[in-house]
C-alpha cells in the first residue's frame, strides 16, 4: 500500500449506541446511510429496530449472494425504493418486477453487447473534450467549477448521444435540476414507507421535482412520437436505426404479444437517462476528489496515460489498455459507491443463513458498509487502487465488492460505465489539474445515490503543454 493511502478521505458517521426513535427519524431524513447501526462495518448481519419493525442489513458476502442471486426470486425491490422511484420512472427496467421486467431487460440487452459498447467510446471521448474546451477557452469566466455539475453535463451528453442519437430538444440543465430536486425529496418517501403510511398520503416534499418530471416525460413522449412518425426502420440515419429507442420500439412481450405504448417507452428512456448518467457523473466527481487528495496516485495515472497514448490524442483503442486508471475508478466506487444501499424486501418468509426473515421485512445490502467492512478489507477507509490488481481481485470473495449490484438485476450498463469513466477521467486529467479549495471536504449524503451534498467545488489548473 502506498504511504499516501494513510490520509483518510471523508466518510460518513453512523449512530453509536442506543438511539431514540426521534433521533433515528431525523437521521433518516438527513442521510439514510447514517441511520445504519455501527455493526454493519464489523458483523455479518446487522439489524435496526424502527417503528416496531426490523430492518435487516446483510453484510456478509455469502448472505449477499443469497439475497441477490441464489434466492433472488424471494426478494423484490423494497417498498421504500418503489415509492421513491415509481412516480418518476413508472414500470421501466429499473423498477419493474417479474415477467414485465424480464422482457424489457431482453429488449434492451443488445445495445450493451461488447462490440456495440466499443462503438460508443468516440462519443465518450468527444463529450469529455468538449467539456475541457469549454473550461480552457479564452472566454471561460472562471477556473473554479462545480465538478459534480460539470460531470453531470458531460455524462448526460454521452447518454443522449449513444442511447437516443442525440435527443434534440431536451434541456439538460432542467433535467439536472429536476433530478437533484426529485432525489432530495426521496428520504420522505422512504420515511412514509417505514412508518407504513399509505403512498397517497401527502408529505412536505411530495410536489418537489414533480414539475421537472412532468416536463421531462412530456419531452420524451414527444421524441417517441416523432420517431414513430419518421419510422426507425426506414431512417436514413444508421445510428438511429440501432439506438435504444429503436430497439424498444420493436420489442414485444413474448407472453402477451404487447408492445410498449408511448408512456412506457418514455418511462424507459427516462430510466436510462437518469440511471445512465447520474451514477457515472458521481463516480467521476468522487474520483477527482480522491485524486486531488492523493497527488502521488494522480501522478501514477498520468504516467500510465503517457505510456499508453505515447503522448498522442486519446483513441478509443487506448481506453481498455488503461488498467491502473480503471483500478482508480474501481477503488473510488469502493469508497463512494453511487448505489450505496441496494434495497430489497422479503416477498415471502425466507431462510437467510440461520435467520428466518418474515415476509415484508426490508432487507438491505449496505454496499457502502460492505466495501469498508473490517473482515473484508485492510485499512478499509484508505484510498488504495492497488486493491484492484488482478491477483488481489481474484483472492477476494466475489460479493465483497458490488458497485453494480449482483444477480439478475445487476446493472445492465456496468461495462458502458467503466469505459465511459476511464475515457472521461483520462481526457480531463491530462488537460487540467483539478484541486480542492483549501480546507474543503465534501459531505456524502444518500439520496438514492451517494452525492456530495451541495456539489463539489474544484479549482482547475491547465497542465503545461496539454493540447
Ligand atoms: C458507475 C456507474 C453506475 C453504477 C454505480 C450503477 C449501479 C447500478 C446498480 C447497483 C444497479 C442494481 C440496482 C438493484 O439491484 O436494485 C443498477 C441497475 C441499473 N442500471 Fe446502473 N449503474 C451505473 C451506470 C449505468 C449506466 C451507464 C446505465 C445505462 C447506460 C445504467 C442503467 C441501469 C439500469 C437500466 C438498471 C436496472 C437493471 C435491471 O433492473 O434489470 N447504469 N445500476
Amino acid at each position: 500500500m502506498s504511504a499516501e493511502a494513510t490520509t483518510i478521505p471523508v466518510r460518513i458517521r453512523t449512530l453509536e449506541g442506543p438511539v431514540s426513535q426521534l433521533r433515528l427519524l431525523r437521521t433518516v431524513l438527513r442521510n439514510p446511510l447514517e441511520a445504519m447501526p455501527a455493526s454493519v462495518f464489523s458483523q455479518p448481519i446487522a439489524r435496526r429496530r424502527f417503528m416496531r419493525r426490523d430492518l435487516l442489513y446483510s453484510c456478509d458476502p455469502e448472505l449477499i449472494r443469497q439475497v441477490l442471486v441464489e434466492q433472488e426470486a424471494s426478494f423484490v425491490k423494497a417498498d421504500a425504493m418503489r415509492r421513491a422511484l415509481v412516480p418518476a420512472l413508472g414500470q421501466g427496467l429499473l423498477t419493474a418486477e417479474g415477467a414485465h421486467w424480464r422482457w424489457q431487460r431482453r429488449a434492451a440487452a443488445p445495445i450493451f453487447r461488447h462490440d456495440r459498447l466499443l462503438g460508443f467510446v468516440p462519443a465518450m471521448i468527444q463529450a469529455a473534450q468538449a467539456t475541457v474546451q469549454r473550461w480552457t477557452a479564452p472566454e471561460a469566466r472562471s477556473t473554479r467549477v462545480d465538478m459534480l455539475h460539470e460531470m453531470m453535463q458531460t455524462t448526460y451528453n454521452v447518454i443522449v448521444e449513444t442511447m437516443l442519437s442525440g435527443a434534440p430538444g431536451l434541456d439538460q440543465g432542467r433535467i439536472e435540476r429536476g433530478v437533484a430536486e426529485y432525489l432530495e425529496a426521496t428520504p420522505w418517501a422512504v420515511m412514509t414507507s417505514l412508518f407504513g403510511i399509505p403512498g397517497w398520503v401527502p408529505h412536505p416534499k411530495k410536489r418537489q421535482g414533480r414539475a421537472a418530471r412532468d416536463y421531462v416525460r412530456e419531452a420524451l413522449i414527444g421524441i417517441v412520437q416523432r420517431r414513430r412518425q419518421t419510422g426507425s426502420d426506414t431512417s436514413a440515419n444508421k445510428a438511429v436505426q440501432g439506438d435504444l429507442l429503436a430497439l424498444l420500439l420493436q420489442a414485444q412481450d413474448p407472453e402477451t404479444g404487447q408492445v410498449m405504448n408511448d408512456r412506457e417507452l418514455a418511462d424507459n428512456l427516462l430510466t436510462f437517462i437518469v440511471a445512465g448518467h447520474e451514477t457515472t457523473a458521481l463516480t467521476l466527481s468522487w474520483s477527482f476528489y480522491l485524486l486531488a487528495r492523493h497527488p502521488k496516485i494522480e501522478a501514477l495515472v498520468l504516467a500510465e496515460i503517457a505510456q499508453v497514448t505515447g503522448g498522442d490524442a486519446l483513441r478509443p483503442d487506448h481506453v481498455p489498455e488503461l488498467a491502473y486508471t480503471r483500478q482508480v475508478i474501481q477503488e473510488t466506487m469502493r469508497l463512494y459507491p453511487p448505489a450505496a444501499l441496494v434495497t430489497r424486501m422479503a416477498a415471502t418468509d425466507v431462510q437467510l443463513g440461520s435467520l428466518t426473515v418474515a415476509a415484508g421485512t426490508p432487507t438491505y445490502v449496505p454496499v457502502y458498509a460492505v466495501h469498508r467492512h473490517l473482515s473484508l478489507w485492510d485499512n478499509p477507509d484508505a484510498f488504495d487502487p492497488e486493491r484492484f490488481r488482478p491477483e488481489a481481485v481474484k483472492a477476494r470473495h466475489r460479493y465483497a465488492y458490488l458497485p453494480f449490484g449482483a444477480g439478475p438485476r445487476i446493472c445492465i450498463g456496468a461495462s458502458f460505465a467503466m469505459l465511459e469513466a476511464v475515457a472521461i477521467l483520462t481526457t480531463v486529467l491530462r488537460s487540467v489539474r483539478p484541486s480542492l479549495p483549501p480546507g474543503f471536504e465534501p459531505s456524502p449524503r444518500l439520496r438514492i445515490t451517494l452525492r456530495p451534498h451541495g456539489g463539489l467545488p474544484m479549482q482547475l489548473t491547465p497542465r503545461p503543454g496539454a493540447a
